[in-house]
C-alpha cells in the first residue's frame, strides 16, 4: 500500500469531492489571519526592475506564430517585462472594505502558492545567481551569486509551489490546485515570453531534488516549516534562436559555487490545520531525473483570431468571470472553433510541451452557433478515439462535428442543470456558452510513472490559461473551475474505473460585471 503509486492513487482518491461529501478541508475560515499573498525573504538584495505597464505593439494573434515576431534584447527591462506579464499584478480590487491584488496568472482561490525564481548565468543584464520574484515591488531578490568561471549566456526561470498556501482554504484538495496553477503559470510564462519574440522550452530531463538545490528551496533553515517550497519545473528562456546554451552539468557546476543570502519571511498566518496527505503524495510524485524527451509533433496554422488586441493590454486584462450571463446571443460558431483549435498539442501554445497530449475536453454546450445543446467531446489527440470509445458511455452517439477536429456529438440535450449541479452547483457551469470537463489518460500514466501525476494537472492548467485568453481574445470570459464533484462527472460519461479522470472544469461566456467592486491601477504603489 505504500508504493508512490498506491500513495498517488490513494490521495487522488480521498481528495474527491462528492455530492454528499466535500474533501477534507477547514472546518472554519478566519479571514484576518490569511496567508501573506506575497513572499519575501529578508537580508537580500533587492533590485527594482524598470518601471511595469508599458504596452508592446505585437498583437495576440501574432503570438499563434511567435517565430515571427522579432526578439527583444536580453536587458533588464525585457526581463521585468517578462516576469510582468507571467506573474506580475494586473490590477487591484475593492469593495470598499477589503482591497486584494490580481495577477497575470490567475490562481485558485487567488491565494497564488506559486513562486517564480529566475536563473541568470553570464547574461549582460544580471550577475550570475537566483533570483526570487517580488512581484508586489516588481523587484528580483538576490538570493545567491554564482562565481563559477564565465561560460555560454543562458538564463531560467524555475517554478515551485507552497503548499501550505493553498491548503490554509482548500485543505486536502489544495495540492491538485496548486498543480493546476503551476500550468497556467507555464501557459502565461509561454505567452509572455511570445509577446517579447522569446520561446520557452522545459528541462525535463531533471529529478525535482536537483531542481530544488538550484532553486535554494531546500536550504530547510531558510524556510519556517509549514511554509517550505516544493520544486516543481524549469524552464530554459530562449531569448534568440542561434544562442548556445549550457549543459544541465555546466548549471549544476555554476550552482556548486552558490553563495545563498537570506531567509523567507514568515507568511504569517497562525497554522491552525496541518494535512499530512501533502507531503504524503508531494513525496510520492516527485520526479526522479528522466531521459530529455524528443518532441516530434508538428504544429498546425490556427484560423485567426477575430478581434485584433495588443498581446500586454489582454494579458493585463484577463479576468476571471464571477457571472455569465445566461441570456447572451450563442456564441459565434467561428469563436468556438478558435477555441477549440487553440487548446490542440500542435500549437504555438503547446510548443514547449515535451509530452504526448493526455487531456481531452468533454464539452456540455449551452449556447454555440450552429450547435445543439448537449455533450460534446474534443480528442486532443484523435488516436485516442478507440480508447476513449471504449472507456465511456455505450449510449454517446459519436457524431463527427467538424472536417478536421476530432470534435464529436455524444448526446443531445440541455446541459444546463446537469453542468451546474456537477461543477458544485455553480451557476457559471450553466450562464455560459459552455463549459468543459477535462479528462485525462489516468491509469496508464500514474502506474508506470505515479511522478507524472502532476504534469496532468499541469496539461490542465496550461489548457486552461489559452481559454482564459482566447475567451478575452472574442470580447469574452472565462474561469477556471477546480470544485466539482469527480466520480459524478465520471457516472455521466459512463467512465468506471481509473482509466481516464476528469481533473479539471472551466467554462467561458459573456461575463456580467459586479459594479459592486473597483478596481486600481496594479503598481500606483510603487514610487
Ligand atoms: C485551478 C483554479 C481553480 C479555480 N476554481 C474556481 C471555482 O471553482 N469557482 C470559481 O468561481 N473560480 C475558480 N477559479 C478562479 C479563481 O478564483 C481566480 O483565478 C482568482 O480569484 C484570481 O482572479 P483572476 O483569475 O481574475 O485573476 C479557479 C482558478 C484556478 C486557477
Amino acid at each position: 500500500m505504500n508504493s508512490p503509486h498506491d500513495l498517488v492513487l490513494n490521495y487522488h482518491q480521498r481528495t474527491k469531492h462528492r455530492l454528499e461529501r466535500y474533501a477534507n478541508g477547514p472546518e472554519t475560515l478566519d479571514w484576518d489571519d490569511q496567508p501573506e499573498p506575497f513572499r519575501r525573504f529578508s537580508g537580500c538584495e533587492l533590485i527594482a526592475l524598470p518601471r511595469p505597464g508599458r504596452e508592446l505593439a505585437v498583437l495576440f494573434t501574432e503570438l499563434d506564430t511567435p517565430q515571427q515576431i522579432p526578439a527583444h534584447a536580453l536587458t533588464l527591462e525585457s526581463i521585468g517585462l517578462l516576469l510582468e506579464l507571467a506573474f506580475g499584478l494586473s490590477a487591484w480590487k475593492s469593495d470598499g472594505f477589503n482591497r486584494w491584488a490580481l495577477r497575470c496568472n490567475p490562481s485558485s482561490g487567488n491565494l497564488h502558492p506559486t513562486e517564480a525564481y529566475l536563473i541568470s548565468v553570464n547574461t549582460p543584464a544580471l550577475a550570475s545567481g537566483v533570483y526570487h520574484y517580488a512581484s508586489y515591488e516588481h523587484s528580483l531578490e538576490q538570493r545567491a551569486l554564482f562565481s563559477a568561471a564565465p561560460t555560454e549566456a543562458d538564463i531560467f526561470i524555475g517554478l515551485s509551489s507552497i503548499h501550505w498556501r493553498e491548503a490554509w482554504k482548500y485543505g486536502e484538495r489544495a495540492y491538485r490546485y496548486c498543480q493546476h496553477d503551476v500550468g497556467h503559470a507555464l501557459g502565461a510564462l509561454r505567452y509572455a515570453a511570445a509577446t517579447l519574440g522569446w520561446s520557452i522550452s522545459l528541462m525535463d530531463a531533471i529529478a525535482d531534488a536537483e531542481l530544488a538545490t538550484l532553486l535554494g528551496v531546500d536550504r530547510d533553515t531558510d524556510f519556517i516549516h509549514h511554509e517550505h517550497e516544493v520544486p516543481d519545473v524549469l524552464c530554459r528562456i530562449h531569448t534568440s534562436a542561434s544562442a548556445a546554451h549550457l549543459t544541465p552539468a555546466q548549471l549544476a557546476e555554476h550552482a556548486s559555487t552558490a553563495q545563498w543570502f537570506g531567509c523567507a519571511d514568515s507568511l504569517r498566518a497562525y497554522h491552525a490545520y496541518s494535512w499530512p496527505v501533502l507531503d504524503e503524495v508531494s513525496n510520492a510524485a516527485a520526479k526522479p531525473r528522466t531521459a530529455p524527451l524528443i518532441k516530434t509533433i508538428d504544429t498546425i496554422l490556427l484560423p485567426p483570431a477575430l478581434k485584433q488586441h495588443r498581446a500586454s493590454t489582454l494579458i493585463r486584462q484577463r479576468r476571471s468571470a464571477q457571472q455569465f450571463d445566461g441570456n447572451m446571443p450563442a456564441l459565434p460558431s467561428a469563436v468556438f472553433y478558435r477555441v477549440l483549435s487553440a487548446v490542440l498539442p500542435q500549437t504555438a501554445a503547446f510548443a514547449f510541451w515535451p509530452w504526448r497530449a493526455a487531456v481531452h475536453v468533454f464539452i456540455f454546450v449551452h449556447r454555440v452557433e450552429g450547435l445543439t445543446p448537449g455533450l460534446y467531446v474534443l480528442l486532443r489527440d484523435h488516436t485516442a478515439l478507440k480508447t476513449v470509445q471504449a472507456a465511456t458511455s455505450e449510449r454517446f452517439v459519436w457524431q463527427p462535428q467538424h472536417d478536421t477536429l476530432a470534435f464529436y456529438l455524444l448526446h443531445t440535450g440541455d446541459m444546463k442543470q446537469r453542468a451546474k449541479t456537477l461543477s458544485c452547483h455553480q451557476s457559471i457551469a450553466s450562464d455560459s456558452a459552455f463549459s468543459l470537463a477535462m479528462v485525462a489518460e489516468f491509469s496508464t500514466i500514474i502506474t508506470h510513472e505515479p511522478w507524472r501525476y502532476r504534469q496532468l494537472f499541469w496539461e490542465c492548467g496550461l489548457i486552461g490559461q489559452i481559454l482564459y485568453l482566447e475567451a478575452e481574445a472574442a470580447g469574452m470570459r472565462a474561469t477556471g473551475i477546480g470544485c466539482y464533484f469527480d466520480d459524478s462527472v465520471h457516472e455521466l460519461l459512463g467512465l468506471t474505473d481509473n482509466r481516464f479522470q476528469s481533473l479539471y472544469h472551466f467554462t467561458l461566456g459573456k461575463a456580467q460585471t459586479d459594479a459592486r467592486l473597483h478596481t486600481l491601477p496594479a503598481y500606483a504603489h510603487l514610487p
